[in-house]
């Protein structure tokens, strides 16, 4: 039914459509989603996908109904020390370990249908090219200096060990678990020659320390840029502005290389074939956003359509970016990521000139996320404390997770996921709620009338109720839009509880005499109108489920896109990898779409699974961790 046929990406726009009975001028934009990237150091639990993969799926899925031109990208985040040292413990290389788990982190995030224009990963060639690019540049421009600093090596293996891999006592508190980066018992920043009886936490031995040269980013040449563009920023989750300011107060130089062999090479001469320098993950990853960004322009055939989201000039000039992360990433987002686009568009402290992209758009809003525990516990998979993603799916519907997070995640607060709880809302929400009036709407108009029937001479309560949908259009959009979607799904959860009394109200099934027959119509017509309207409001949150209700009205086609795993060759020539790529441009609208009297209806199958009370005990004695 409301199957819409392709929008030109390219194409320029304001344009009006009709909604909901009513004129609107729709003013579309490019919307940059830009979602945190994931280590490719092991699957994903729920941890992660309520911290930034359900949130940003659902904005993303939004903003296209609502007819924005949206571009959500991320990738497997796969260089730096961890994916080096877990390497080394499997015996395998780094490339090998990041191979698999960026296969077995595309499954993961396929498996609940988040819709990326592009899933990549950090070892494209393109994305190194795009990451040497802005080394180039902001050291061109001053931001990036080279330094003397001390540097911790291993005696046994020649390699440096990075300052969290190093512990010893702390030379402030006395406490023995401090690490070198900072101790966290008095929770100061520390250096590791200045811990008290160093060790490595590799293996134990007393490192070595060592003058090194290194490159910093002269991050103070930025604060008052930042500053000021902090200070323009609207509707950012308070504690995410307040703790980004205040990190503007006490700006160091920040060391952006390694002792590492794995990593995306220092692009500077004498430096270019130095095996044993490379980049800072953090440095690379944060330019993913970008470089995915150009790769997905580059696959689509119009190697320059990235402009429009990512150009400061008259290219990119509706557009508006959104980063998705949990909170431990904030840091990196508004003043790292900042500092960089600015830099390279030569407009921190020491001014300079646009690098070959041209000046860049920073970041809208930074939306960061708090954390999931699990059952009371901080997540740890060494412990069992983890349900993985792809463990979960196997067991219950992808929906039924995205359900969970959307209504019940650490949206603003830290949040406990309970076995319980999930089988509460799913069995008292999903399938009482919604679940229920799907069922027993579509299965009493198919029993007694095989189809739509048409809606004649509405009295108040029918209008009240399609007023109360309708309505759902403006105040779910706003909230999804605001990143407030807990209140979101609550609205529209509302609409659903409303036509659950009004079907109560109205019982339909008593309206037995052919003398009611007409009005018996009437009452099913509506409450189904509502159904369809309620699964446009939920599709954002359940694509799954709003897939199948759309078919189960009669309507055909697309309702809901989904993701798609794709084997593509590395653009320059590098090996192949599997990404995520989807056509989203096909799909619901943001709008009521009138339902059509006479369309065929099928006695429904259940969209949603009521789960036994066992489960919880069940799950319960797969997790580890009771210590
Ligand atoms: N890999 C990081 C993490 O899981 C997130 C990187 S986000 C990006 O915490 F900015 F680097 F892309
Ligand atoms: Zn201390």
């Amino acid at each position: 039914m409301s199957g819409r046929v392709g929008t030109n990406r390219s194409a320029a726009y304001p344009f009006a459509k009709l909604r909901g009975g009513s004129l609107r001028l729709v003013v579309m934009s490019h919307v940059l989603a830009a979602v945190a990237w994931p280590y490719a150091n092991g699957p994903r639990h729920i941890g992660h996908v309520s911290g930034f993969g359900v949130p940003s799926d659902v904005f993303s899925r939004y903003m296209r109904m609502a007819g924005h031109d949206v571009l959500m990208v991320s990738g497997t985040d796969e260089h730096g020390t961890p994916i080096q040292v877990q390497a080394d413990a499997d015996g395998v290389t780094p490339r090998e370990l990041a191979d698999r788990y960026n296969r077995v982190i595309v499954e993961d995030l396929h498996g609940l249908g988040l819709s990326y224009d592009l899933f990549t990963r950090t070892t494209t060639r393109n994305h190194y090219a795009v990451v040497q690019d802005l080394f180039e540049a902001l050291h061109a421009n001053g931001y990036i200096v080279a330094r003397t600093t001390l540097g911790a090596i291993s005696p046994s293996t020649g390699r440096t060990l990075p300052d969290r891999y190093i512990e010893g006592t702390c030379p402030i508190c006395g406490y023995d678990g401090a690490r070198g980066d900072q101790c966290d018992n008095c929770g100061n920043q520390l250096d590791p020659e200045q811990l008290v009886n160093p060790r490595s936490r590799i293996n134990g031995e007393t490192p070595n320390f060592v003058e090194t040269e290194h490159f910093f980013l002269d991050l103070p040449a930025f604060a008052e840029a930042i500053g000021g563009w902090l200070d323009q920023r609207e509707n950012w989750r308070p504690n995410v502005l307040k703790f980004s300011r205040n990190l503007l107060d006490d700006l160091q130089p920040r060391a952006i290389t390694r002792d590492l062999e794995w990593g995306v090479p220092i692009p500077l001469d004498g430096w270019r074939d130095r095996a044993d320098k490379r980049i800072y993950v953090w440095f690379d990853a944060v330019i993913g956003y970008l470089s995915a960004s150009i790769e997905w322009a580059r696959r689509t055939g119009d190697p320059e359509a990235w402009r429009q989201w990512w150009s400061a000039d008259a290219q990119g000039k509706d557009a508006s970016a959104y980063y998705f992360m949990g909170k431990d990433n904030i840091v990196f987002h508004s003043v790292i990521w900042p500092a960089l686009l600015l830099g390279y568009s030569g407009e921190g402290d020491k001014g300079g000139q646009p690098g070959p992209l041209g000046k860049l758009n920073l970041p809208t809003e930074v939306v960061s996320s708090e954390y999931l525990t699990m059952e009371g516990k901080k997540f740890s998979s060494s412990r069992r404390v983890v349900i993985y993603v792809r463990d979960f799916l196997e067991r219950y519907d992808a929906d039924a997770l995205r359900y969970f997070i959307a209504a019940a995640g650490p949206e603003s607060n830290d949040t406990d996921f309970t076995w319980a709880e999930f089988v509460r809302r799913n069995n008292d929400e999903l399938v009482a709620g919604w679940g229920n009036l799907v069922n027993r709407s579509i299965s009493m108009a198919a029993k007694n009338f095989g189809v739509i029937p048409p809606a004649v001479d509405l009295t108040p309560e029918d209008l009240a109720l399609l007023e109360v949908a309708r309505t759902g259009f403006t105040t779910v959009g706003e909230l999804i839009g605001k990143h407030r979607q807990k209140a979101a799904i609550g609205e529209a959860m509302r609409v659903v509880a409303e036509a659950n009394k009004y079907l109560s109200d109205q019982a339909p099934w008593k309206l037995k005499d052919e003398s009611q027959k007409q009005r018996q119509g009437t009452v099913l017509h509506v409450a189904l109108q509502v159904v369809s309207d309620a699964n446009t409001l939920l599709t954002p949150f359940l694509p799954h489920s709003a897939q199948k209700v759309h078919e189960l009205l009669g309507g055909v086609g697309t309702h809901a896109p989904m993701p798609e795993i794709v084997e593509v060759d590395d653009l320059d020539g590098g090996p192949g990898y599997p990404v995520l790529m989807g056509d989203y441009t096909v799909g619901a609208r943001w709008e009521s779409v009138p339902l059509v009297a006479g369309t065929v209806l099928n006695a429904p199958k259940p969209v949603f699974r009521k789960l036994e009370p066992t489960v919880v005990e069940e799950e319960l004695a797969r997790l580890g961790g009771d210590s």
